[in-house]
């Protein structure tokens, strides 16, 4: 596996692994790997002759009092299982390589940016969408991966990639759950091991929802109350928002219709965490 670190030498590694008119897929990472980004690394290979992925944890996507300097990094690690999974370059920019000084251009996707988690993260929306364009623009992939997970994010990056024609498919794959439900995500790595077991409660909120919903309530409303009631049992996590929403636009449902996003975020202690489903 290559590593570059450079803009101008991983675009010149990605130009030339094309050739011949390969296909080139793309995984964009922060690192702190687990099984949720390594089925996306082998969605990728499944589809495409050549995998690119990134590790650049994003200071723009974090907020001022948000997880930024202890954010977990395991290069060596990720660098390791990157390269068991056949990944073939690696991009490894330091910050200062991806923003030049005094950059002032950004990336909004307007309305859906302030949705689900823009909502309570502002300005987060704006950093991801901003750097995965810059990262598209380095690496040129014919094909991305991005885990149904962060579901908002998988929205935001579909009307960007169409609104400002990039030539990129972005694959949506499916969330990776440990045994008992709990979705896998970096964040994990911060729960101690009563957390982990009242952090459950998020997957329970929506298995509620979605046996309610298989039994023929159709009322966003009810459904909503009951997921909120199955967190609210359980005291020690807080809530940050409960809803329901149609996919690709993010807009609440009233009436709720087979392939409705059902998304929930919540902290359990200090980690705020995400799930959701799609009916
Ligand atoms: O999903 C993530 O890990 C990040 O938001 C992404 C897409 C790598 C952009 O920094």
């Amino acid at each position: 596996m290559r590593i570059c670190n450079t803009i101008v030498d991983m675009r010149g590694a990605c130009r030339a692994a094309r050739s011949g008119g390969k296909r080139l897929g793309f995984v964009a990472t922060m690192g702190a790997l687990h099984e949720g980004h390594l089925s996306l690394v082998r969605a990728a290979k499944a589809a495409c002759d050549v995998v690119a992925a990134s590790i650049f944890v994003n200071p723009t996507q974090f907020g001022p009092t948000e997880d930024l300097a202890k954010y977990p990094r395991t290069f060596e690690r990720d660098q390791q299982l990157l390269e068991k999974e056949g990944v073939e370059l690696l991009f490894a920019p330091s910050v200062e390589e991806m923003y030049p000084a005094k950059a002032v251009t950004w990336v909004t996707v307007d309305g859906l940016s302030d949705r689900l988690d823009g909502r309570s993260r502002p300005g987060h929306f704006r950093g991801v969408a901003t750097v995965v364009a810059k990262l598209f623009h380095v690496v040129e992939p014919d094909a991305a991966f991005f885990g149904q997970k962060d579901a908002a994010q998988v929205a935001i990056i579909r009307r960007m990639v169409r609104d400002l024609n990039f030539p990129v498919e972005i694959v949506a794959c499916p969330i990776v759950r440990e045994p008992d439900g709990l979705a896998m995500s970096s964040r994990n790595a911060y729960l101690d091991s009563q957390q982990r077991k009242q952090a459950l409660a998020l997957h329970r909120s929506l298995m509620r929802v979605k046996k309610m919903w298989e039994g023929g309530q159709r009322a966003a409303e009810k459904l909503v109350t009951a997921g909120c009631e199955e967190l609210a049992a359980e005291k020690s996590v807080r809530l940050d928002y409960f809803e329901i929403v149609d996919p690709d636009g993010l807009d609440p449902v009233r009436n709720v219709s087979k392939g409705a996003l059902v998304a929930v975020a919540a902290f359990v202690g200090t980690t705020r965490l995400i799930d959701n489903i799609q009916l």
